[in-house]
């Protein structure tokens, strides 16, 4: 019957489907009111039922597994807690909007002790900072964003390896390397967490981008190909780091606290950024731009491959390493604000100078 409406008949067709939708609505009525006859179903029971079927969907989604039923109970009760703290957020009208992603069944404990720490930042020394733009009067571009130029490798995820420094920096040397005429070609994020102690990094417990940038100075760095990424920290292939892909002649600093430096950093090349990550808001992130919900203590890092200043509110586009299932496939957008900027995003920014 539905196949037949057509825009002429108006009036019998908003009649008859008032009638259809009576008709279902009743059905559905009765059948709800059936099958819960027994447990004295109330609405509750409805919307637990239904986050329920959510939760379930999440499960297999990311292939949880958990030992008990007490286990699955419990991770059914931080996950409606946090759909609930989704719903409230998204029902504000932000500039972004969160969502279910693998981190939904996490507490907020649990997850940050987990990412807590995973970069840690040197001591740095304001005094022989030397701006990246020599010349104030620098026109930039409006826009930028190094993905439509084919210098941006995909998107990857570093599980349980506390390994974001690494991907941060490599990302940046894949498109440095880039943008000065080679190949794009995936690193190895790997050969950085298996071989650059000796620099100050510390495999998957944490580790700096300059100490990254400093080991590739010194010994270039293979393919992702060649040593390819395993999740675990491990020992040093040294046959496969022999195997020199790409190399780099040093890196430059950004100068802190300056939207528009970062800006003109990221004009020339994509940039490895320094931000807090913790809060519930890059936690839940699922798309639009972050403007809130983070603070300024530095714990993760990403790659900055663009900005849009024509946008209200303007952003920073970053590359993370969570997957391509979190955020914007894999992307996140931080808006631009003055000082250390959204969650600390103008702290500590590097790239790497081929
Ligand atoms: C998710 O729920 C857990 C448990 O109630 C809580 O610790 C955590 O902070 C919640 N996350 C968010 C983002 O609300
Ligand atoms: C860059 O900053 C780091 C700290 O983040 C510092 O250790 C390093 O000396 C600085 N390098 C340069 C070239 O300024
Ligand atoms: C920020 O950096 C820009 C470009 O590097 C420079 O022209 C400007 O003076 C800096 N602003 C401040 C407040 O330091």
């Amino acid at each position: 019957m539905f196949e037949e409406i057509s825009p002429k008949t108006n009036k019998s067709l908003l009649k008859n489907s008032f009638i259809a939708l009576s008709v279902i609505g009743s059905l559905c009525f009765a059948a709800y009111f059936i099958s819960s006859a027994n447990s004295s179903a109330t609405p509750v029971d409805f919307q637990y039922n239904l986050e329920l079927e959510e939760f379930r969907s999440f499960v297999s989604r990311y292939n949880k597994n958990y030992k008990t039923e007490e286990e699955y109970y419990q991770r059914l009760r931080i996950f409606r807690d946090n759909l609930s703290y989704i719903r409230v957020f998204n029902s504000q009208g932000q500039t972004w909007y969160m969502g279910i992603n693998q981190f939904s069944d996490l507490t907020h404990e649990e997850f940050s002790t987990a990412h807590k720490k995973k970069v840690s930042v040197p001591e740095r020394s304001m005094s022989n900072e030397k701006p990246v733009a020599a010349a104030s009067n620098l026109q930039i571009p409006s826009q930028v964003d190094w993905t439509t130029k084919g210098c941006v490798t995909p998107v990857q995820n570093e599980g349980d390896c506390g390994s974001p420094y690494a991907f941060s920096a490599v990302g940046a040397i894949e498109s440095a390397w880039c943008i000065a005429g080679h190949q794009l070609v995936q690193l190895s994020v790997q050969e950085i967490i298996d071989c650059s102690g000796p620099f100050g990094n510390d495999g998957c417990n944490g580790g700096w981008m300059t100490n990254t940038y400093n080991f590739v100075i010194k010994n270039g760095i293979t393919s992702q190909q060649i040593y390819p990424t395993t999740g675990n920290q491990g020992k040093c292939n040294t046959a496969k780091e022999k195997q020199v892909v790409a190399t780099i002649s040093g890196y430059a600093n950004v100068t802190a606290n300056n939207a528009t430096a970062l800006e003109t950093a990221i004009a020339i090349g994509p940039v490895a950024v320094a931000v807090d990550a913790i809060e519930a808001g890059w936690r839940n992130y699922k798309g639009g731009i972050i403007s809130s919900n983070c603070g300024h203590s530095i714990d993760h890092a990403v790659l900055a491959v663009g900005y849009n200043l024509n946008n209200s509110p303007p952003y920073y586009k970053c590359k993370n390493s969570w997957g391509a299932d979190w955020g914007e496939a894999g992307y996140v957008r931080i808006s631009i604000a003055a000082g250390a900027g959204t969650c600390g995003i103008q702290i500590d920014s590097s790239y790497p100078i081929v």
